[in-house]
């Protein structure tokens, strides 16, 4: 019976976080803490650690199971807030954590209202399944501290160079990586969010 519901939720409601949460059971996103996605994490770190040294306030949207959280390690951040739409990811992460100054939550990207201000907002592989990519990028940039940044990374595809175009007419570019692996090509963008 349960099969039954969480098939017409995902199929033919066409819920959202029902569809993430039954990806995450399945195991359809391991892939994601493989070798071959090391150095779009990497980048990532190396941005935090180099453009806002010491204890910064991190948001991460879209997080899945914590992976960023727990490479770029407790000591580079003040707090870390990680949110996601799938209950299950958020779960996995919260457990996984072992840190008192990191918070998961559940929140849909293109509502979600972070509580206070934060250094950097990250958006990891994240930003095209929002509705609207551009006005959630620039709705959540309201909460950047002044100074604050914005990390973008999009996986090349098909329509990711529209993406960038759009999110370019958004906020000026400060600097960018392009990483090559084995699996495919990433663009991280950081971005000046004010
Ligand atoms: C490709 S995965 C990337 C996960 C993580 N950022 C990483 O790189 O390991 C995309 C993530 O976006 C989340 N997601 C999809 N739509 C979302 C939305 N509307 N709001 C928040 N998170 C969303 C999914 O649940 C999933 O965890």
């Amino acid at each position: 019976m349960n099969t039954l519901i969480s098939f017409i939720k995902r199929k033919v409601f066409r819920i959202n976080r029902d569809r993430w949460n039954y990806q995450y059971e399945k195991g359809l996103w391991d892939g994601l803490k493989a070798l071959d996605e090391l150095a779009r994490f990497s980048v990532i770190v190396g941005y935090v650690k180099f453009l806002k040294p010491g204890q910064p306030d991190v948001l991460e949207i879209g997080c899945g199971e914590g992976l960023l959280q727990q490479r770029l390690q407790t000591q580079n951040y003040g707090r870390y807030v990680g949110t996601d739409i799938s209950d299950l990811a958020i779960q996995k992460a919260a457990n996984d954590a072992g840190d008192t100054k990191c918070r998961y939550l559940v929140a849909d990207m293109d509502t979600y209202k972070p509580e206070g201000q934060f250094d950097l907002i990250i958006f990891n592989e994240v930003i095209y399944y929002s509705k609207h990519p551009l006005k959630t990028l620039q709705r959540l940039a309201t909460f950047l501290k002044p100074g604050g940044l914005l990390i973008v990374t999009i996986n090349d595809h098909k329509h990711s160079a529209k993406l960038w175009t759009d999110i370019k007419d958004g906020f000026p570019l400060l600097d960018e990586t392009t990483t090559l692996t084995s699996k495919g090509t990433c663009v991280c963008k950081v971005l000046r969010g004010n």
